[in-house]
């Protein structure tokens, strides 16, 4: 495949993609709005927000192809200092996640447990998402070549 091909490929699945985001949003509000439950409104108002992010997130891949936007080692340089910090934060935050799943365990409140499980896993993903941004920092591509 050229990659011409695979960048149109590529183009066309990220503009399916925020179709089918599009419907995730709509599906989740109609029932956060229908379903009297909080902690089930909660989660569909997750799940309706992270569409949100995705759309936006895939509208990103699309302008990148095009050159609408890119990002080079020095522009992460210039802001390392303050992520740095925010890494710590994150740390922080995944030590809490751990320590609540510690006290929760065999304790069978199924709620507790399901909401402490998707925080930690949130938590664990905005250390990849860290981790891999400092990988591009260095100038060295994680996803290979
Ligand atoms: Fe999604
Ligand atoms: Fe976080």
């Amino acid at each position: 495949m050229s990659t011409k091909e695979m960048q149109a490929k590529l183009i066309a699945n990220m503009e399916r993609w925020q179709q089918v985001e599009a419907n995730a949003i709509k599906t989740t509000a109609d029932i956060a709005a229908k379903v009297k439950n909080p902690i089930i409104k909660h989660v569909m108002e997750i799940i309706k927000r992270d569409s949100e992010m995705h759309a936006l997130t895939q509208k990103m891949i699309v302008d990148t192809l095009k050159g609408t936007y890119t990002m080079t080692p020095d522009e992460l340089a210039d802001v390392w200092t303050e992520i740095e910090k925010h890494i710590e934060t994150e740390r922080q935050t995944i030590e809490l996640a751990k320590e609540a799943k510690s006290y929760l365990k065999g304790a069978k409140m199924t709620v507790q447990e399901y909401l402490v499980e998707y925080l930690l896993a949130d938590e664990e993903k905005h250390n990849a998402l860290l981790d891999q941004l400092a990988t591009i920092k260095k100038g060295m591509y994680p996803y290979g070549s």
